[in-house]
């Protein structure tokens, strides 16, 4: 494990009150690794938390990216925009093929931590093998350290570092148009952190410039504890169809702490959600949430509910959450 990371474990506090900032407050605020100019202190504090919504939703993404790849009859590449993409942990995973743990050892124990030469020994360590997929990754962050990184290491062909949920927040011109190149979204960890104020721009772009023929697609996990409804306006504006897969819920991260782990059980016993087995053990739970047009959805669903059908995702979770949850307040 790599130094201590910086991570301060207050709560997230609302300013205006949506139920997202509402849901929110609930949560650990990690702003300060998020921030950082490497990935050191944001994947040393995740490893410590068992944080595994990547892994777990990789075979979700990269399946998505095949199947689009195949719908537009392999001549047009894949253009994948990441929302909240962190340092480029979904194309690592994704377009570069790397397991979670190899990244994570990678960073603890391995890469430097001065900048310059962790992203020279960061391209090094891409370049060892050829790209796994023929995928451009569009990163989208809040955070300018996190997708500076991302650029220099190729881990993200392009980045856009902008925070829609601030008001009057835009993006430029040229950000715009790499959303318009992209046809394929996804977000894992970012819901709730982005909501409709990022979802509604985002999507009226989403894939108007290189739709392919199957159209623009999504693939997000998102927290139990989130009301989904004003992101799915946004894709029903955008003429999408936006829907959760049935039975399917991806082990996220341990609670960061007890007052965490209480606040989040009492929302979602507020939602009705049965908690049993999932978060009253000690561990957030996402769903998959996909998207697609109409005309396009069934099928779409039907290779993302195959996936889920393989059911071979091991999880990592057991020794970290022991860890985690061992060291809680
Ligand atoms: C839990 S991390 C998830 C990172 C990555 N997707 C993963 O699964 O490892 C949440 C990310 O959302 C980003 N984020 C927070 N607020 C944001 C905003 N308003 N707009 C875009 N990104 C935001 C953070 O900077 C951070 O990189």
């Amino acid at each position: 494990m790599i130094g201590s990371p910086s991570v301060t474990l207050t709560h997230v506090t609302a300013s205006t009150g949506t139920d997202f900032e509402q849901q929110n407050q609930a949560k650990a605020d990690f702003s300060g690794i998020y921030n950082a100019t490497t990935p050191h202190a944001y994947l040393s504090e995740m490893a410590n938390l068992g944080y595994q919504i990547g892994e777990q939703a990789k075979p979700y993404l990269t399946a998505a990216a095949d199947f689009l790849r195949e719908r537009n009859h392999r001549d047009e590449s894949v253009q994948m925009l990441d929302l909240g993409c962190s340092y480029g942990v979904a194309s690592a995973l994704v377009k570069y093929g790397c397991s979670l743990e190899e990244l994570l050892a990678f960073f603890a124990n391995r890469a430097p931590e001065a900048p310059q030469a962790c992203v020279q020994s960061t391209k090094r360590w891409l370049g060892a093998v050829p790209p796994q997929r023929n995928l451009d990754v569009v990163g989208f962050d809040s955070s300018g350290p996190a997708i500076a990184f991302g650029e220099a290491t190729g881990l993200l062909s392009e980045g856009i570092a902008c925070d829609l949920e601030q008001p009057g927040a835009a993006q430029t011109s040229e950000e715009r148009e790499r959303v318009r190149r992209s046809n394929l979204l996804v977000s894992t960890g970012a819901v709730g952190y982005v909501t409709e104020r990022t979802f509604a721009p985002i999507l009226a772009d989403l894939g108007k410039s290189h739709p392919g023929a199957f159209g623009p697609a999504a693939v997000l996990t998102v927290l139990r504890m989130f009301d989904v409804d004003p992101i799915e306006r946004c894709f029903a504006n955008a003429g999408l169809r936006f829907e959760p897969l049935p039975g399917v819920l991806l082990p996220q991260r341990a609670f960061a702490t007890d007052r965490e782990k209480s606040e989040i059980l009492s929302i979602l016993r507020e939602q009705g959600v049965k908690t049993t087995g999932a978060e009253s053990d000690g561990v957030l739970f996402a769903e998959v949430w996909i998207a697609a047009a109409p005309r396009g959805f069934e099928d779409f669903r039907s290779c993302m509910a195959e996936v889920a059908e393989q059911d071979d995702i091991e999880p990592l979770l057991a020794t970290h959450c022991e860890v985690a949850l061992a060291g809680c307040d």
